[in-house]
């Protein structure tokens, strides 16, 4: 028989119970909820009677006058990580913290000198190292199948809705709030990065901005929101098209990102209508109080010599990533957008894999992140057990991390970042 952890969750919003808790909740063999802390007590309230709990609270003092359980979520905004990780690791927790683990060097250094101290287990959600097609290109990678690995290629396709919808308009979109893009975004990518050369950074440059979603281009006949906007039904980043069109060609979900951000639970084409007439989604994408880029290049030299390139851009029609490996031996091309994983053996036929059925035989398609998040989920459970991989430690999680904020630092000041310093 399976062993059932208790879980508790801090930050009721759309990862830690949209994704996480329902999660757990489906899986009452392994999990069982036994508290839920939001600032918003109407989450808890949902939340609880969904999963049978009146453990609920709406103060995070609180919550965290002692401990309620075995494991905890933390799914807070970016800032309040650290502050609440340190206190769950006093408390004993194991804990599922979300991605970025905060914005500040320093404070991921304490975080990671508090848990190595009391040999506190943390795992980061960089769900996408738990996806099949991303695990699937990694075996390939080490099976040799490309030679020595060479180059990677990697595209993040942010979209040009996504954008809109998390980075401009949404929670993501100040720095000051939140974490720059390169954090808030990429930390997935230079995780993989990081991931796939199997080495240290040594080198890095980066390059980008906000070249857009700003006063400058904001058209001089237009509204500063689009319920007055003459462009409402032609501006490809209006709210109608955003959160009305979109949510019909997606079926219209209930329970579908990013609809149910913008209106709990939306059921109707109205009800969604007033949620961005009256709130912060119904803004014109020119009159934000957004800073954060909105497309950003880096260039990283490992220390074993593997030269890796990203390139995230706002500006595609499709969203997801693309990651080319250039071997000795072979080239090897996951494209997300495509659904396809390519495997070219030079002077031999071409191999194509698909994505979605990769993540249909590991039994991980329909959850989101390409399956990595049922993956994590997976994951956590076998740290709770005792048997989760080296791959999920803290340390390798921050390692990524440093290189983040050093890219960060040499976009904004030109300079190429020697990582040596940088840990
Ligand atoms: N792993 C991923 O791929 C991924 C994807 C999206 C977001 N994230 C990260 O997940 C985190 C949460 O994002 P989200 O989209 O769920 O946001 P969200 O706004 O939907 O959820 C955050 C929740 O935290 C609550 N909250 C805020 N302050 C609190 C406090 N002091 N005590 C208790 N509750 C508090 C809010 O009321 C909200 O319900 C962020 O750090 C984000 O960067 C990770």
């Amino acid at each position: 028989m399976e062993k059932t952890f208790s879980v508790s969750i801090i930050g009721c919003g759309s990862r830690g119970c949209d994704v996480y808790g329902n999660l757990f909740h489906a899986q009452k063999d392994k999990f069982r909820i036994a508290a839920l802390c939001d600032v918003r007590k109407e989450q808890t309230e949902r939340f609880g009677k969904r999963y049978g709990t009146d453990e609920l609270f709406t103060d995070e003092r609180e919550f965290f006058r002692k401990r309620r359980s075995d494991a905890l979520v933390i799914a807070t905004q970016d800032q309040d990580h650290v502050r609440m990780c340190l206190r769950a690791l006093e408390l004993g927790y194991t804990v599922l913290l979300e991605k970025p683990v905060t914005p500040d060097k320093a404070e991921l250094k304490a975080l990671l000198a508090a848990a190595e101290k009391c040999g506190g287990k943390v795992l980061v959600c960089h769900v996408l190292r738990y996806a099949p097609a991303f695990t699937e290109a990694k075996r390939i990678l080490r099976s040799g199948a490309i030679g020595r690995l060479i180059l990677i290629e990697a595209e993040e396709h942010v979209g040009f809705w996504h954008q809109a919808h998390s980075f401009v308009r949404g929670n993501w979109r100040n720095e000051e709030t939140t974490s720059p893009m390169i954090l808030a975004k990429c930390c997935h990518d230079l995780d993989l990065l990081q991931y796939y050369a199997d080495a240290p950074a040594e080198k890095v440059y980066s390059a980008g901005g906000l070249a857009f979603f700003n006063k400058a281009n904001h058209p001089a006949d237009a509204a500063e929101r689009c319920a007055d906007c003459k462009y409402l039904h032609t501006c490809p980043y209006s709210a109608e098209y955003c959160y009305i069109t979109r949510w019909k060609e997606c079926g219209q979900p209930q329970d579908g990102w990013p609809f149910n951000v913008v209106a709990p639970a939306p059921n109707s084409e109205g009800q969604l209508r007033k949620a961005y007439e009256e709130g912060p989604y119904g803004r014109c994408v020119f009159c934000c109080d957004n800073d954060v880029v909105d497309h950003q290049a880096v260039s990283v030299t490992f220390t074993n010599g593997v030269q890796a390139q990203l390139t995230m851009t706002a500006f595609t029609a499709d969203t997801g990533r693309r990651i080319c490996f250039h071997g000795t031996k072979g080239t090897l091309k996951l494209d997300e957008p495509s659904d396809s994983l390519l495997l070219e053996k030079y002077g031999q036929a071409a191999e194509r894999f698909s994505l979605s059925e990769l993540a249909a035989s590991s039994k991980k398609d329909g959850f989101g992140h390409g399956g990595g998040d049922l993956g994590i989920v997976e994951a956590f459970y076998g740290l709770l057990c005792g048997t989760a991989p080296e791959e999920t430690s803290l340390r390798r999680s921050a390692e990524s991390h440093f290189l983040c904020y050093a890219a960060e630092k040499s976009r904004k000041s030109g300079a190429a970042i020697d990582m040596k310093n940088e840990r």
